[in-house]
């Protein structure tokens, strides 16, 4: 005969434990961030929707700087949406997934022409950039509305607070029903966007990857993977196939009055519409052999190969070959490009991974 264990709690008296125990950790352990309203204070939306999309992909710590660098320039939505989408882009130049940066433009001007922000979840889903996970935390973080964002944070929480043993990507449906279970207690029903940010901080700060600090976690008496001393090891993931690399040269081509040639990338795709040196497409498999490379060069100079330059996107890596030339004068336009002096490249706005080619080129010595 089967053993029916009886459940130590049930499962709403469970969750109502939890939430009660997270937000009084929250309330006492909160991280101070730019777009997070103090304690008492109503959030702003407009900062919470643009932090929202800053965070995809990216740390906190990487966005807090552009995060005050666009909210300096655009204060508000309206600002936002009547900035060139070429303004916008060079203040996100860095950050990475750029797409991100038009979405928001584009959103912005669709936000601006309606007159105000959405509230549920569903609205923001219309949106350019805006994904499940994103529409429930503005919800939630800018208007209370009582339902549990998951990211890579929050399910890793989860995973461990139910001792879900499956592995992710798989896991997600189960990790997201126990979130819509949990979000049905009402003392996360009475703060949403606290008990949301209060895993999103508990998740940064304790319930750490590798090393979860479980004697400073105030859902440890009621986590199941700690009970197990399995929690370190959750979420498991299927292995993941190796990210395939792809290989690219591009061209440092500088004329005697120190300009370099730039092209624009085209507005659709990977890195669209941001500013790049000229070159011959990636491909994946085979970098391009020194021959193959230079008869694709803008133009006939005495090139020479300075060095590679290694980056990794997220589904694939990229390995540039960098060469160098100087001509005595060079036609941006019949290039198919524009020019820009080397000292002036600082303020370009340029993905990392031309970044990389810049310094690069810039350090390497004139043979
Ligand atoms: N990650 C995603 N959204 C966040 C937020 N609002 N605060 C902290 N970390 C986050």
């Amino acid at each position: 005969m089967p053993i029916i264990q009886p459940p130590s709690a049930a499962p709403g008296e469970a969750a109502a434990l939890h939430w009660v125990a997270l937000l009084a950790w929250y309330d006492r352990a909160r991280r101070k961030l730019p777009w997070r309203a103090a304690p008492g204070e109503a959030a702003d939306p407009y900062r919470v929707w643009l932090s929202e999309i800053m965070l995809q992909q990216t740390t906190v710590a990487a966005v807090i700087p552009y995060f005050h660098r666009i909210t300096q320039r655009f204060p508000d939505l309206a600002t936002l949406a009547a900035a060139p989408e070429g303004e916008v882009l060079a203040l996100w130049a860095g950050l990475g997934y750029y797409a991100r940066a038009r979405n928001l433009h584009r959103a912005a001007q669709a936000l601006a022409a309606r007159c105000d922000f959405p509230r549920s979840p569903e609205e923001w889903l219309h949106l350019p950039g805006i994904g499940p996970y994103t529409a429930a935390a503005i919800s939630a973080i800018a208007f209370g509305v009582p339902v549990l964002a998951v990211d890579g944070n929050v399910a890793r929480v989860l995973s461990r607070l139910l001792a879900i043993t499956a592995p992710l990507p798989g896991a997600m449906a189960e990790i997201a029903t126990a979130a819509e279970v949990l979000a049905r207690a009402p003392t996360f029903r009475a703060r949403p966007g606290d008990a949301t940010q209060a895993l999103f901080d508990l998740g940064a700060s304790v319930c750490l990857k590798t090393a979860p600090r479980c004697g400073e976690c105030p859902l440890e008496p009621g986590c199941r993977g700690a009970r197990l001393g399995i929690a370190h090891t959750l979420p498991r993931r299927a292995e993941r196939p190796p990210r395939p690399a792809r290989f690219g040269a591009q061209f440092w081509l500088t004329d005697a009055t120190g300009h370099v040639l730039l092209r624009r990338r085209p507005g659709r795709g990977l890195l669209g519409g941001m500013v790049e040196l000229p070159g011959p497409p990636w491909r994946e498999g085979t970098a391009w052999a020194e021959d193959e490379a230079l008869a694709l060069a803008p133009t006939a100079a005495p090139w020479r190969k300075i060095g590679s330059v290694r980056h990794v996107f997220t589904h694939f890596s990229l390995t540039l070959d960098l060469y160098a030339g100087t001509v005595a004068a060079f036609s941006p336009q019949t290039l198919g490009g524009f020019s820009r002096p080397i000292a002036a490249l600082a303020d370009e706005a340029l993905p990392s991974v031309m970044r990389k080619c810049v310094l690069l080129a810039t350090k390497a010595r004139p043979a």
